[in-house]
This record gives C-alpha cells, structure tokens and sequence, in this order.
C-alpha cells in the first residue's frame, strides 16, 4: 500500500518547512481543492499548488471537491498535478472529465461521497487509474471515520480482481492506525491527513502507518 499525505490541516505559514521531511517518507501528496459550494468549505487553488510544487517531485494527488471540475481541470493540471480526482456528484458529464484529465497527460480518479453507492459509478471503473472512497462527508480534516466505508472497499476490490480493471482503491478521511485496520486488506492507497500533521511528531506517525502494510 502506499501513502497519500493529506495537508489540509497543515499549518499554511510554514508549510515548505513542515513538509519536507515528512514527503521523503509518502507516496503522494493529496491536495483537497473546495469551492465553498460543491462542499462547506474553502481551501486552495492552483496558485498555491504550483508554489508547492517546488517541494520536489512527489507526485501530487489532487482532490477537486468542486462543482463542475470539466471547467478547472486544465488549470489544476499546469499548476502540476500528477492524478486529479473529480466526484461524479459534482459533475454533469463524468466521462468527459475522464477523457479531459487523459488527454492533458495525467491519471484520472473518481471519488464518492458517503452516501453515493459503487453501483452508481460502475460505468466508469474501466476507465479510471483511481477510485477514491470518502470515508467522511467531505469538506473537513479531523473527522471521524464512517464504518459504512469498508463494504465499499471490499466491493471495489471484488470489483478490480473479476473484471481484471486497473484502478487504485483510494480511501479519504479519518484514517489512523485504528481504523486502517478495517481497510487496508483492500486498499491500494491510504490518504491520511490530521493522524500525522497534527501531531507532536509527525514522522513517528508516518511509521505508524506504513508499518502495518
Ligand atoms: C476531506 C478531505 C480529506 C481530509 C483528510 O474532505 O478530502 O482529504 O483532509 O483528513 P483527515 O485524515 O484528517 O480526515
Ligand atoms: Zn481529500
């Protein structure tokens, strides 16, 4: 399994500083775009990942938690994505995100929200790299885990292994050592935000974590 590191609860002042340890340790970095409107929230844009982008070449997970992404997703890729994810919830013509995201060069993900079901977003799976599994409601860090998460893992897997599909099995939100535990059977990617940059020592967090696969 490999690690995405969340960094929306980052301490934005100093984050060049606090991350560069800590992204010699991850896989990716996952960076969670909200517009105030498709979630309850407002993070950042493209400017700041193409600042954060001197950081090195960790490949940059982006998360666009926001209505209608067909109109962004050239802007996120120049500012230096590497896989931009997109929810079909917030998006009238999914497939032609799909294809937008391929054709800038870049892997293409899908997300669902806690209440969206596999079912709704089978159509897709063939011609995704990454399906990202929200196990909270979108739009905070530091929420708790939703156990109705880990049906949906397994699905996905049973999923990938009958159709011999490509995707990565992503999952979002509340991950720490106790409640990976329910998932990581399944997954490919973990993304994990709060558990490690909120703490008092972040690295040790880190082992944590990529001890248990
Ligand atoms: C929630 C975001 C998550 C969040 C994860 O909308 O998509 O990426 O930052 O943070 P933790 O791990 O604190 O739940
Ligand atoms: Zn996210």
């Amino acid at each position: 399994m490999k690690l995405s590191l969340s960094i929306l609860t980052v301490d934005y002042l100093n984050v060049g500083k606090s991350l560069e340890s800590m992204i010699k340790k991850c896989d990716y970095l996952h960076l969670d775009v909200m517009d105030g409107n498709f979630v309850p929230n407002i993070s950042f844009g493209p400017a700041f990942i193409k600042s954060l982008r001197k950081i090195g070449d960790i490949p940059f997970d982006t998360h666009l938690m926001i209505q209608n992404p067909i109109d962004y997703i050239k802007v996120f890729a120049e500012a230096g994505s590497d896989l931009i994810t997109i929810h079909p919830e917030a998006s009238s013509d999914v497939m032609e995100c799909i294809n937008l995201i391929h054709s800038l060069g870049k892997k293409a993900g899908i997300s669902i929200k806690p209440k969206t079901t596999v079912e709704e977003i089978k159509e897709y799976l063939p011609y995704v790299d990454l399906v990202l599994i929200m196990s909270v409601e979108p739009g905070f860090g530091g929420q708790k885990f939703m156990m109705s998460a880990v049906e949906k893992a397994k699905e996905l897997k049973e999923l990938k292994i009958k159709n011999n599909y490509n995707y990565l099995i992503s999952m979002d939100g509340g991950i720490n050592k106790d409640t990976l535990v329910y998932v990581k059977d399944y997954l490919d990617l973990c993304v994990v935000g709060s558990y490690i940059v909120n703490a008092d020592d972040p690295m040790e967090r880190i082992d944590i974590i990529t001890k248990m696969w």
